[in-house]
């Protein structure tokens, strides 16, 4: 059997990695337009940053798991081809600011079609909106070779993915249901994933009930995000605190504890996209109520970001005009170099804009990317990046801490304060320092919904 997976991102790359190394008996081909990104998944710097990724690479890599930008020939030669290109949101026309772009998923489909010359099972791994697989439908339909459309969203997170990967909560596999040659194929992918997979955890579905959990598990998990950050403005102005209403609520066994880690707002490439996704259709589907409930998730999100801002430039005196603010981490979150969509951008935009001066660090984004990201060209005297948190800090009015990296938490807090301006001030944007040990060395501390601390 031979697989070919389109597009090498944060989800074709990990995900085939970890199938080739379950099943050394299937060829696979990742394959991408984006030559430097091929370059790199065949080079000793991977493209992606994920723990336990490079050594599991190395494994297979060349052996039946290949990278390239041959595209016709590996689509060709595989019995299933998966589609693992981005659905970012669209910027254009109708639906911009919302609907998904599916250019990039039409343009494999098409792709597929023209270069098939025997029957293909044709996967939707990217996060589709539901029904998409009808697009697929029409466009593989047009000539004699026979294709079966199955949804398999992937639901690993980042900074996790390869531990999520090899012990999924769940496969989710939609497919035709009601035809024989769709059960076949539903049977084929389930097949693969049992061979780590325990197949009680193996769900099937019809093809829009698959489509549509994806877009809703990403509509809850964020939710609750909102939901904890809302309570963590109620936490500032009341003197309670939010990690200990967290902890309260969430021994509550219908709630759970995860997902419930106040912050400065949800990051990553899929959130925002997804929620905005999801209010597109029930838009579309003449539902405004439903999509009015799920847009306030969004805005919570928001708010929560520019919340942090302002409490920054607040304390520092509402004037942060040439003072030096180390940034700890620009990572949406920690383990991954990804900074797609991360509450970092907007909160230091927020601080460019009131002319502060930035001292970067973070253990793995690069200096170009954070530039990209701030629409800021190299030499600009506003921003310095540095090679340790240590310098970032010295001669900083400020920490202020954006991502959870585990490192942060055992740096020598009291060497950085005799580096800094006085007063020192820490901005815990991820509420996992220790507090009490750093007002005991004398700084000023803000954190999230930390009402006490007032
Ligand atoms: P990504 O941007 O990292 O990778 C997508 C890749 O597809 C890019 O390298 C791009 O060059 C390539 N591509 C686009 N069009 C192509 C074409 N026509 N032919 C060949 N290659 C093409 O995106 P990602 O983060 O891997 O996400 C992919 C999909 O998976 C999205 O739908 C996303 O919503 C979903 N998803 C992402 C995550 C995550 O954590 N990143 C998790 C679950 C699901
Ligand atoms: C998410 C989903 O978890 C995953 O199932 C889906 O496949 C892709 O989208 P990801 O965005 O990679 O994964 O990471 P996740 O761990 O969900 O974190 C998303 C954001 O929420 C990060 O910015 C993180 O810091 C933040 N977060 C997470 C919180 O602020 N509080 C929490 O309790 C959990």
């Amino acid at each position: 059997m031979r697989i070919c997976c389109i597009g090498a991102g944060y989800v074709g790359g990990p995900t085939m990695t970890v199938i080739a190394s379950k099943c050394p008996d299937i060829r696979i081909d990742v394959v991408d337009l984006n030559a430097e990104r091929i370059a790199a998944w065949n080079s000793d710097n991977l493209p992606v940053f994920e723990p336990l990724l490079e050594s599991l690479v190395k494994s297979v890599r060349g052996v039946n798991l290949f990278f390239s930008t041959d595209i016709d020939s590996a689509i060709d030669a595989a019995d299933i081809v998966f589609i693992s290109v981005n659905t970012p949101t669209k910027t254009y026309g109708y639906g911009a600011g919302s609907a998904s772009d599916l250019r990039f998923v039409e343009s494999c489909a098409r792709k597929i079609a023209e270069v098939s010359k025997s029957d293909k099972i044709v996967v939707e791994k990217s996060t589709m909106p539901v029904r998409t697989a009808d697009v697929l439908k029409a466009i593989l339909s047009e000539g004699s070779v026979k294709f079966q459309v199955l949804s398999n969203p992937e639901f690993l997170a980042e900074g996790t993915a390869i531990e999520n990967l090899e012990n999924p909560d769940r496969i989710l596999i939609g497919g035709d249901e009601d035809t024989e040659s769709g059960r076949r194929a539903i049977g084929v992918l389930s097949d693969i994933y049992a061979r780590w997979v325990p197949r009680e955890r193996i769900l099937t579905t019809n093809l829009w009930s698959s489509e549509l959990s994806k877009l809703t598990a990403n509509a809850f998990l964020a939710q609750r995000i909102s939901s904890i950050n809302a309570i963590s403005a109620l936490c500032e102005a009341t003197g309670a605190d939010v990690d200990q209403v967290a902890k309260a609520v969430g021994s509550d066994s219908r709630i759970g504890p995860k997902f419930l880690k106040s912050s400065i707002g949800y990051g990553g490439s899929c959130f925002q996209k997804d929620l905005l996704n999801l209010v597109y259709l029930c838009e579309h589907f003449n539902l405004p109520k439903v999509a009015d409930y799920w847009r306030k998730v969004v805005e919570m999100n928001s708010y929560q970001k520019h919340r942090f801002s302002r409490l920054v430039i607040d304390s520092l005196f509402r004037n942060i005009c040439g003072k030096r603010l180390a940034i700890f981490g620009f990572a949406f979150k920690e383990n991954t170099n990804d900074t797609r969509e991360s509450p970092a951008i907007d909160i230091c935009k927020d601080f460019l804009s009131e002319n502060a001066k930035l001292a970067f660090y973070d253990p793995k984004v690069s200096k170009r990317q954070i530039l990209s990201d701030l629409g800021l060209s190299d030499g600009d005297s506003r921003v310095e990046f540095c090679d340790s948190p240590y310098k970032a800090a010295e001669g900083a009015h400020a920490i202020v801490l954006l991502t959870h990296w585990d490192e942060f938490k055992t740096l020598d807090y009291g060497k950085i304060k005799a580096t800094m301006v006085r007063p020192s001030w820490i901005f815990d944007g991820r509420n996992c320092l220790d507090t009490r040990l750093l007002l005991e060395l004398g700084y000023l501390v803000r954190g999230i919904g930390k009402g006490n601390l007032l």
